[in-house]
């Protein structure tokens, strides 16, 4: 979408994969979907250094507003649990320097059955320009597809009228995936920032391996969707939860960067480990999913279960590598190679380092046998820079 907004994948923090729809407050105080929680995201955004990273949205998805609209159909925030209102929230995570992200969803009910958006856009839409919000994720339960394509333009331009930048993110193929229904995808990046097309993500590395398989499969249609502006979401990073090992966690954040993936971390930032943290805190993984060249990587070989994954960056000829054992037995597989056949051609010759354990290879030309040791679910990561003119 052509707003000037994401140039680069957005980064930030949304609520939905670690915190869901829990809504009773008396009995979970410290993790139920309340003001507190956002507020409590944010300082640590602050304070731990994921906001200076690059993490700057706060986005809350289902689950926050009451049952029912007020008597002038417009929607309001759950009384107990955001006492102060979604205006103040969004007040709180402006003056920490932090962006605003708020949920709906076309039909008449979100999908954990609260008040959807049907024939209420241009109300809902002024109020989330009264709560001064930054980004807004538009779901799609429970509608007939016709709904869907007329919803999401619809959203969109009421959005672009405001006048108010504001990063859109659709979740319109999805639905159409999920019913096995064709859909027309080069129109997605017109209408949208970003876009679900896949399965949730849960808290395993099924699931992970599911959305890689998934960007493997159809990584001629996704690359060539992608760019600045507009990007494929695999959805949120589970990293520093409960399903993860430390390579998988590693794995996850190394492919996102690879897909050029919008980076929502969905964890509780307030109590994760610091070598997870470390992970979603790495600046070069980050710089790579940051490159401003904005190519989607693919999948260039695949051999034994190892697959190994490009991503084309700056100075331009250069790339990122990622080798990823997809085998979950056995012990660390030793992976040889010529740079020449991973696609690494030219002959001037490239700075290769490894990024997770901020290793120099020194200076490698194409011949050159590349030689890595891959941990069962887990990656080597690399970057192979020619030297800028
Ligand atoms: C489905 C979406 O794909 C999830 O990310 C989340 O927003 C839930 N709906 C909320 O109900």
């Amino acid at each position: 979408l052509n707003n000037g907004l994401a140039l680069t994948p957005p980064m930030g923090w949304l609520a939905w994969e670690r915190f869901r729809c829990e809504v009773d407050c008396d009995e979970d105080p410290y993790n139920c979907i309340s003001e507190s929680l956002f507020m409590d995201m944010a300082d640590v955004l602050v304070s731990d250094g994921y906001k200076d990273a690059g993490y700057t949205y706060v986005n809350v998805d289902d689950c926050y507003m009451e049952k029912n609209r007020d008597s002038q159909g417009r929607l309001v925030a759950d009384h107990n649990r955001f006492p102060s209102g979604m205006e103040k929230l969004g007040k709180y995570l402006h003056s920490k320097g932090l962006k605003y992200g708020m949920y709906e969803s076309v039909g008449d009910k979100t999908c954990m059955n609260y008040p959807g958006s049907w024939q209420h856009i241009s109300k809902d839409v002024r109020s989330f320009t009264s709560w001064k919000i930054d980004m807004f994720k538009f779901d799609g339960c429970f509608t007939e597809h016709w709904k869907l394509d007329k919803a999401y333009p619809e959203m969109g331009q009421a959005l672009n009228k405001t006048g108010r930048p504001i990063l859109y993110s659709c979740s319109w193929p999805y639905y159409f995936f999920a019913a096995g229904m064709p859909f027309n995808y080069t129109q997605l990046p017109h209408y949208c920032n970003m876009w679900r097309m896949y399965h949730d993500i849960d808290d395993t590395w099924n699931s992970i391996s599911a959305i890689i398989k998934f960007y493997g499969d159809n990584q001629d249609l996704l690359a060539s969707l992608a760019g600045p502006g507009h990007w494929n979401d695999p959805d949120m990073l589970i990293i520093g939860n409960y399903g993860l090992s430390y390579e998988q966690s590693k794995a996850q954040m190394a492919m996102w960067a690879v897909f050029a993936a919008p980076l929502f971390m969905s964890t509780d930032l307030r109590d994760i480990k610091p070598e997870l943290r470390n992970i979603l805190l790495n600046r070069e993984v980050i710089a790579v999913n940051q490159d401003p060249l904005g190519t989607q990587g693919r999948k260039v070989l695949s051999r034994g279960g190892i697959e190994v994954w490009l991503r084309p960056i700056i100075p331009r000829g250069s790339s990122a590598v990622v080798f990823l054992n997809m085998r979950v037995d056995g012990t660390p597989v030793k992976f040889t190679t010529s740079l020449r056949d991973i696609g690494l051609t030219k002959r001037q010759g490239y700075h290769v380092r490894e990024i997770f354990h901020e290793h120099d290879y020194g200076f490698m030309h194409p011949g050159d046998v590349f030689e890595c040791r891959i941990n069962p679910t887990g990656v080597v990561m690399i970057t192979a820079r020619l030297q800028s003119p």
